[in-house]
């Protein structure tokens, strides 16, 4: 089968290369998966430079999350063959690839709803935004949200999130085309960060409360002002680094204005209480099928494309989730 491969690390342009490899063979509780469509992120552009927490053996297979059939399923595993699914994938058989591997607990039924593209695109940004604004982040109906990298993947998951679960959202974002798109998945204010500082527009828009939650994945400066513009009793999420800078809080601030700083790690549920991931999951597929989240699919590829696109992504020079056509289950 034909695989996207990484022999060495570096820039995805530079050490990603089409390679034709042996179908995996599944583990004991893991499953094989012809993959229809497997979404980007950011983490692949930082596991292909040795730059993430998870570091596979050389050679290697990227890709974090697909949706196709199980074509061979390990004795615990739960799933069937000819099953439907999309997976959280298992590197080193990741999912850029004619077939994936994918843990049981990570692999999810999709219903007929749901296409094997927006299934792709509906696991990572969206599982890491649950999370953080229910279960880590306790949003309330009625609070002030705020999402920085609001077009983003992660970010453009937020606001929908957010929206459905009756905050009013703040997003800020790079650039006309990115403001524009915060406003259609329905952001209430749209800041662009290239023109204007977020933290007084925030302070003027909340009537001087600030934001009872801000959901950060850019790190850096970003992370600096946001600590400027929380209300008092508001949680700060830490969800990433996308600016390349790990910021640091003074402990004295966080006493004195009474906030918290939350850490956001959404795959770590997998091994330590997958049962948040499912409940996660199923409240996602119920909120697609009323029309509450809508993936915002900016680009579809081939497999040849990822890693151009991967450069892309990862150089902020995209919106909302690139996800590559592979196969097909419909
Ligand atoms: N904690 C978790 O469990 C978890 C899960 C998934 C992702 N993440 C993390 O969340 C972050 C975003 O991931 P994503 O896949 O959703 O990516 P993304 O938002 O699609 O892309 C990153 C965005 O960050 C902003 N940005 C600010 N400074 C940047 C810089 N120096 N270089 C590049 N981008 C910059 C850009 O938006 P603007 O131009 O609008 O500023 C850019 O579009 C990553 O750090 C990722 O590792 C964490």
């Amino acid at each position: 089968m034909r695989a996207l491969q990484v022999f060495q690390l570096g820039d995805p342009v530079d050490v990603l290369q089409v390679a034709s490899v042996p179908s995996p063979e599944p583990g004991p509780s893991q499953v094989r998966i012809r993959v229809a469509a497997a979404a980007l992120n950011f983490a692949d552009d930082l596991v292909c430079r040795g730059r993430y927490q998870v570091k596979p053996a050389l050679p290697f297979t990227p890709g974090m999350e697909v949706a196709g059939t199980v074509v061979a399923a390990g004795p615990a595993a739960r799933a069937r063959e000819g099953q439907r699914v999309m997976a959280l994938a298992a590197l080193p058989h990741g999912g850029f690839a004619e077939e994936a591997l994918a843990e049981d607990v990570t692999t999810y039924p999709i219903p007929d709803s749901l296409s094997d593209v927006e299934a792709a695109a509906l696991l990572v940004t969206y599982q890491t935004a649950h999370v953080a604004l229910h279960r880590r982040g306790a949003l309330r109906e009625g609070e002030w949200l705020l999402v920085h990298a609001g077009a983003g993947g992660v970010g453009s998951a937020a606001i929908q999130l957010g929206k459905a679960a009756g905050a009013r959202v703040i997003a800020t974002a790079g650039g006309p085309a990115k403001t524009k798109r915060c406003t259609e998945l329905g952001a209430d204010v749209v800041v662009d960060h290239r023109r204007e500082d977020f933290a007084p527009v925030v302070a003027r828009e909340t009537g001087g409360r600030g934001a009872d939650l801000i959901f950060d994945p850019v790190g850096g400066d970003t992370f600096e002002r946001s600590r400027k513009c929380i209300a008092f009793e508001g949680r700060l999420l830490v969800i990433g680094f996308a600016s390349g800078k790990i910021p640091e809080a003074p402990a004295n601030h966080v006493l004195l204005k009474n906030y918290s700083i939350v850490g956001v790690h959404f795959s770590r549920y997998a091994s330590f209480n997958a049962g948040v991931l499912d409940a996660a999951t199923a409240d996602l597929i119920r909120m697609h099928a009323e029309g509450l989240v809508r993936p915002s699919i900016d680009g579809l590829l081939e497999l040849e494309e990822i890693p151009q696109a991967l450069s892309r992504l990862a150089g902020g020079g995209t919106t909302g989730k690139l996800v590559a056509q592979i196969g097909s289950t419909e």
